[in-house]
């Protein structure tokens, strides 16, 4: 039930919200109204989330641990919202991770963890969720790209494929349900300071990181405030915005080339 003073919205579904930016996507849902069904693998960040996000909703705040890893993960989501006490109206695909180096240094594993993380399952999400989106009046997916999704980079192949997937997967969906009230956005966003490049064994890129880097909270509230205006994409904040103008409007090679060294210039030395 809904707390009186709280306009419910139905419920959205987070993934990774444990902390970074998928934490402050569930924030800034809740503060809009939204219920919160949040997701990640730890369980005590996960209960923070939902202590905060139900301080911001009336207490609409739900969550399940689940290793996306693990082959029944979204089977166990999908259970989840058909558990809740309001209908599922909105999709966060936000879990996701990099792994730091040349492609043949990167051991196979990763690169599939890297692709069931990041391409896998809001692929299979999406899929599973979209006939309960559909039926609603109006409902939202949002789609955590990143600003690598505009250009090729060495050292970070894989992950720029992932999110270039994520983005022209989106958009494309978004065609496809254009005549629907589901609503699909992707966020594109530059460095987000987080735990994602401690993750990702990129210490190296800390001093970039610190100067250009922003902090979760404002990304979130740009992406959100694009999906429920029903845009196709955003990339928040100034600098990251002209970054990617720039990245489109330069030839590609020239694009690659000065995106590239920057990483590989920092890559530490293979052993
Ligand atoms: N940070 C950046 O600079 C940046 C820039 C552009 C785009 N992005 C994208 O933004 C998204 C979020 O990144 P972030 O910076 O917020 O990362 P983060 O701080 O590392 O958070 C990742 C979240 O995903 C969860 N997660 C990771 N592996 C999981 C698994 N196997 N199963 C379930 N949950 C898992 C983590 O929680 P548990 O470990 O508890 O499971 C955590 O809640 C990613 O898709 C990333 O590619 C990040």
């Amino acid at each position: 039930m809904t707390e009186p003073g709280a306009t419910s919205k139905g419920y959205a579904l987070i993934t990774g919200a444990g902390q970074g930016i998928g934490r402050a996507i569930a924030l800034e849902l809740a503060l809009r109204g939204f219920g919160i069904l949040a997701t990640a693998r730890s369980q005590a960040s996960l209960k923070e989330v939902v202590m905060e996000c139900g301080a911001l909703n009336g207490g609409r705040a739900t969550a399940i641990a689940v290793d996306l890893f693990e082959a029944d993960a979204v089977d166990r989501l999908v259970d989840a919202t058909r558990s809740l006490p309001e209908p599922l109206t909105a999709l966060v695909n936000n879990a996701g991770q990099a792994f730091w180096g040349c492609f043949e240094d990167v051991s196979m594993d990763d690169h599939r963890k890297l692709m069931r993380l990041n391409v896998e399952v809001p692929l299979e999400l999406t899929h599973r969720l979209l006939p309960m989106l559909r039926v609603r009046p109006e409902s939202y997916i949002l789609m955590v790209s990143s600003l690598t999704a505009y250009s090729a980079m060495a050292t970070l192949a894989t992950y720029c494929g992932s999110k270039a997937f994520l983005l022209r997967f989106g958009r494309s969906l978004r065609l496809e349900l254009k005549d629907t009230g589901v609503n699909v956005c992707c966020v594109c966003p530059g460095t987000v300071l987080t735990g994602f490049t401690q993750r990702a064994n990129m210490q190296a890129m800390d001093d970039l990181a610190k100067r250009f880097g922003k902090p979760p909270g404002p990304i979130a509230r740009a992406a959100v405030d694009a999906l429920l205006a029903g845009r196709a994409e955003v990339v928040p904040g100034f600098l990251d915005r002209t970054t990617a103008w720039f990245m489109k409007l330069f030839p590609d090679a020239l694009v690659e080339r000065v995106a590239s060294n920057i990483y590989l210039k920092r890559l530490p030395k293979r052993k």
